[in-house]
Parts: structure tokens; C-alpha cells; sequence
């Protein structure tokens, strides 16, 4: 069982957005037996609110489930739970790591940083550009589960 775990800042655009993309990803492949899949935030800001309007309006768009989501805020314990922490930007690698204190198992990486291209993904909720966030996301999905693939026996 592969444990993954996204977070953003506030835990209602990028991060559950990247949660449900990845989910139906593995659904698609038949991996779903194999994977814990959740997301989180670094700030409390929108602490047990939903999804945000723009990330609901590209799943849908998509035609890609997701639930009553309800956001969170990263804790300290995550850290032993999970496998994989995956920011979305450099500044939400720097906020994971004052929550979680040193990386001592190399389980935290930023999304891109999976693909041929690393780079941040850019917040939807200052730029309102659900649509770039959606494509960067889609990417870093894709090259993570081909990590994945390459490094683990998933079947
Ligand atoms: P997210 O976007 O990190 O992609 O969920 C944000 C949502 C809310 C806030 C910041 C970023 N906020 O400051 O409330």
C-alpha cells in the first residue's frame, strides 16, 4: 500500500484537486486497492471548508469524482503515515517542513518535480487560472504514477 499525501496552503484549490486527479488516475489503471490517498494544508485558514468553486467547476468539467471534502491542516503525525508528501511549490515545501521537522525518510517532494519540466504550481486562488492549475496537476499525476510504476510493485 502506497500512502500519498498532497498539500497546498489552504487545502480547498490545488491540493484536493491534485488528491481526486490522482485518485481517478489510479481507478482507471485498476490501482485503487493499492493506494491511500488524502491532502491536506500548511495554513488553518480554511480549516473544515469544502472545495473551492474553481477546482469543483475543472473536475466536473473533467467528469472526475470527488466527495464532501473537508480541509484540513497538515499535523506532525502525517508525516509517520504517509509515504509521499507532495507539495505543490517550493513555499509549501518550506511550510511542510516546519510542521513535520526534518525529512529524515525523503518523503517529502514537490509535484513537478516528478516531471521533465520542474517548476511550481502556481496558487488558483490569487491567480483565479483553474485552468493552468488543472494541466500542471494533470502533468505532475502522470509523471508521479510512472515514478511510482518504475519503483514499486504496484500489480
Ligand atoms: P490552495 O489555495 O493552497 O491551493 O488551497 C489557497 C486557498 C486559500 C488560501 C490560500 C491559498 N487562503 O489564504 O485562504
Amino acid at each position: 500500500m502506497v500512502k500519498v499525501l498532497f498539500v497546498c496552503l489552504g487545502n480547498i484549490c490545488r491540493s484536493p484537486m491534485a488528491e481526486y486527479v490522482f485518485k481517478d488516475l489510479v481507478n482507471k489503471e485498476g490501482f485503487s486497492n493499492n493506494f491511500y490517498i488524502d491532502s491536506a494544508g500548511t495554513s488553518n485558514e480554511e480549516e473544515g471548508n469544502g472545495i473551492h468553486y474553481g477546482t469543483r467547476k475543472k473536475l466536473n468539467e473533467k467528469n472526475i469524482e470527488f466527495d464532501n471534502h473537508v480541509a484540513r491542516k497538515l499535523k506532525k503525525e502525517d508525516y509517520n503515515k504517509f509515504d509521499f508528501i507532495i507539495g505543490m511549490e517550493d513555499s509549501n515545501i518550506r511550510n511542510i517542513n516546519k510542521i513535520i521537522g526534518e525529512d529524515r525518510e525523503n518523503k517529502v517532494y514537490r509535484l513537478l518535480d516528478f516531471s521533465d519540466n520542474p517548476r511550481d504550481i502556481a496558487d488558483p486562488w490569487y491567480t483565479g487560472n483553474f485552468d493552468i492549475t488543472y494541466d500542471d496537476i494533470y502533468e505532475g499525476c502522470i509523471d508521479f504514477l510512472e515514478y511510482l510504476r518504475k519503483n514499486y510493485d504496484l500489480i
